[in-house]
């Protein structure tokens, strides 16, 4: 996405020729920036050569996920909903995990039915329920056990994942005990050792002590892991400063627990393969003057992006047409919804707007459009795929009356 005469293009197009055509809001994506992503990230991790499997709740547009699936990238899924998205968008059984801390007996048996590569188990309880069922079944089934390696992913508190106090994986002795207890199954295959410990991470410094953990682990329990499913979580420049999660780091890193450990690296990315393809294309339908500052309201709300709201995630937001009149007042950004913190952010030193005119909220992409809500019985907006010159639509915006 750049400014050309100070007109915002994505790929070959005008994002003012994509509002002639369709009503805003409008969540964009671009099809070359998904494709670059994945080139990226298989780079980054060319001597790993790991097994990458693109985290459906990033977002799972059926459309992308045909897209991701061209670029031979496997699926991480956390429900059967997730599960059937991912195989009717054409991704092999055989290139799919599922993780989540509560898969219920129906999620379990379909995963099983599919043979897909790996259920990523999450307590006893879980392990004790998929070995029923493949019982059941008379079936051998390839699983993993979710480590909590109590790593800070120094992360933001919301989104993370690998505290001894958050509720994913178990703790080492517990570990321990269910290699045990699954080494004596007939019906249990224990093929892998998971791991995730949160979200939006820029430090290398969390996934070393990460795989300090997994490698004392792994030790102690004096067993063969064939996979080790190392999660996701790399964060992107949400902030456009170059703040960046160092890959050459994390990949040496990796490169040297394969020294001592002979197994298959698996990666479970997002948001660093969807985030910043995809922009929210946004109309400004009134000025209020405020207290001390102007609120630029929106028609775009919490309910399209949510992580403002729920995080106090900050997202850039842009205008389509550049000019040099600055704003004297600060600008706040918010929706219509009907709670104070439907706001995105509040900018000092903005171009002077006015009512009427496009804005952009940038890298919505992953976490956007799959936590959209209805609330205040709002429509969810339309989603485009920018292929160079052409628009495809992957999901028509929903009509009000579908709502009722
Ligand atoms: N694997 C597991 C087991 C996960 O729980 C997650 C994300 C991922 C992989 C993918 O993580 P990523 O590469 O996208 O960071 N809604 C929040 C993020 C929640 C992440 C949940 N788990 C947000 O908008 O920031």
């Amino acid at each position: 996405m750049i400014y050309k005469k100070n007109k915002l293009t994505i790929e070959k197009l005008d994002i003012d020729s994509i509002i002639k055509k369709y009503k805003t809001p409008i969540y964009c994506y671009s099809l070359a920036k998904i494709k670059e992503n994945i080139r990226n990230f298989k780079n980054y991790f060319k001597k790993i050569n790991p097994i990458v499997c693109y985290a459906v709740k990033a977002n799972s547009n059926l459309g992308i996920l045909r897209e991701i699936k061209k670029n031979n990238l496997g699926a991480d899924v956390v429900s059967g909903g997730e599960l059937m998205k991912a195989l009717k968008a054409g991704i092999k059984p055989k290139k799919i995990v599922f993780s989540g801390v509560g898969k219920e007996t129906e999620e379990i048996e379909y995963a099983i039915d599919k043979n897909i590569l790996l259920i990523n188990a999450e307590s006893k309880s879980e392990i004790l329920e998929i070995e029923k069922i493949a019982r059941r079944r008379k079936k051998y089934v390839n699983v993993g056990i979710r480590l909590n390696p109590n790593t800070d992913a120094k992360t933001l508190n919301q989104i993370s994942t690998g505290k001894k106090e958050n509720k994913f994986g178990v703790d080492q002795k517990m570990f321990l005990q269910l290699v045990k207890l699954v080494r004596k199954s007939k019906f249990i295959n224990l093929k892998c050792l998971s791991v995730h410990i949160g979200s939006q991470i820029l430090s290398d410094k969390p996934y070393q002590k990460m795989l300090n953990a997994v490698n004392k682990i792994i030790k102690k329990s004096n067993y063969n892991f064939e996979f080790i499913d190392l999660g996701g979580g790399m964060g992107i420049d949400y902030e456009h400063n170059n703040s960046k999660l160092n890959f050459k780091n994390y990949s040496q890193n990796i490169e040297r627990f394969l020294k001592t450990n002979n197994s298959k690296i698996i990666f479970e990315p997002g948001r660093s393969i969807i985030g910043n393809t995809a922009i929210l294309i946004t109309k400004i339908i009134y000025i209020k003057k405020g207290y001390n500052k102007d609120f630029i309201i929106l028609d775009t709300a919490m309910n399209d992006l949510m992580r403002p709201a729920l995080y106090g995630a900050k997202h850039k937001i842009i205008p389509i047409k550049k000019t040099n009149k600055k704003s004297k007042k600060s600008y706040e950004f918010v929706g219509p919804i009907c709670e104070s913190t439907d706001t995105f952010s509040t900018v000092k030193n903005y171009q002077k707007l006015n009512e009427k005119d496009y804005l952009i909220i940038c890298d919505v992409g992953a976490y956007g459009m799959s936590l959209a809500s209805n609330y205040n019985v709002r429509p969810k907006p339309i989603e485009i795929l920018v292929k160079n010159s052409k628009i495809q639509v992957l999901r028509k915006r929903e009509k009000i009356s579908e709502l009722m």
